[in-house]
């Protein structure tokens, strides 16, 4: 039986957390309660250690957040469409940030032939950015560099994929904004680096086609 106590630890945790921000600011929940006016939509790696709000040293309320494995935009996922549309137009956040980072579980797997069940298919989304960068990717040597750039590689991907999208193109239209941004976070030192800067209205670069 898996221990309970674990659990037990993190609602005790999160009542000395919820004491200390009363007392740097009184009003703190009170005024979240009420609304959400984030500026920042942050799509993200479902892994442990890239949490958004810590590496960016933001407090609850700045930013909008939906993580999956290895940070992927796919069209097809409806529960991403509908966290980008009530972003974009509903929040009207003013960037999106895809943030990957070096290390990552789901690009590792990736990079292999195994079978991994029901993982494949999305994973197969960052074999096709290696089957469109391969001959960049195999002028790599050294196996771990080549893995940091296909994580790099994947994250630019992801912000052609944003630009693609009818939300986006609308809201470029409508009001000048989002901006879309690829990051890639370094696990060694805890930073984070710009790879990508996509402003509002910029067309769709060729290869890659509106969808
Ligand atoms: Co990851």
């Amino acid at each position: 039986m898996v221990d309970n106590k674990p659990s037990d630890m993190l609602l005790l945790q999160n009542k000395a957390w919820s004491a200390q921000m009363r007392a740097k600011d009184p009003s703190f929940f009170e005024l979240l309660s009420q609304s959400q006016s984030p500026k920042f939509l942050w799509i993200g790696c479902s892994d442990s250690r890239v949490p958004a709000d810590a590496i960016t040293g933001t407090r609850p309320g700045q930013i909008f957040v939906h993580r999956n494995i290895a940070n992927l935009v796919v069209h097809s996922d409806l529960n991403l469409a509908c966290v980008i549309q009530y972003a974009v137009e509903v929040l009207e956040v003013e960037h999106i940030i895809v943030c990957g980072h070096h290390g990552c579980g789901g690009v590792r797997a990736a990079m292999t032939a195994n079978d991994f069940g029901m993982l494949n298919k999305w994973l197969r989304n960052i074999k096709d950015v290696y089957s469109d960068n391969l001959a960049e990717l195999s002028a790599i040597d050294d196996p771990r560099q080549r893995e940091d750039r296909l994580v790099e590689l994947t994250v630019i991907r992801q912000t052609y994929n944003l630009m693609k999208m009818s939300t986006i193109q609308r809201a470029w239209k409508n009001r000048g904004g989002p901006w879309l941004h690829a990051w890639v976070y370094d696990l060694s030192d805890g930073i984070l680096h710009e790879l990508n800067n996509v402003a509002p209205g910029t067309p769709v670069p060729a290869p890659f086609s509106y969808e």
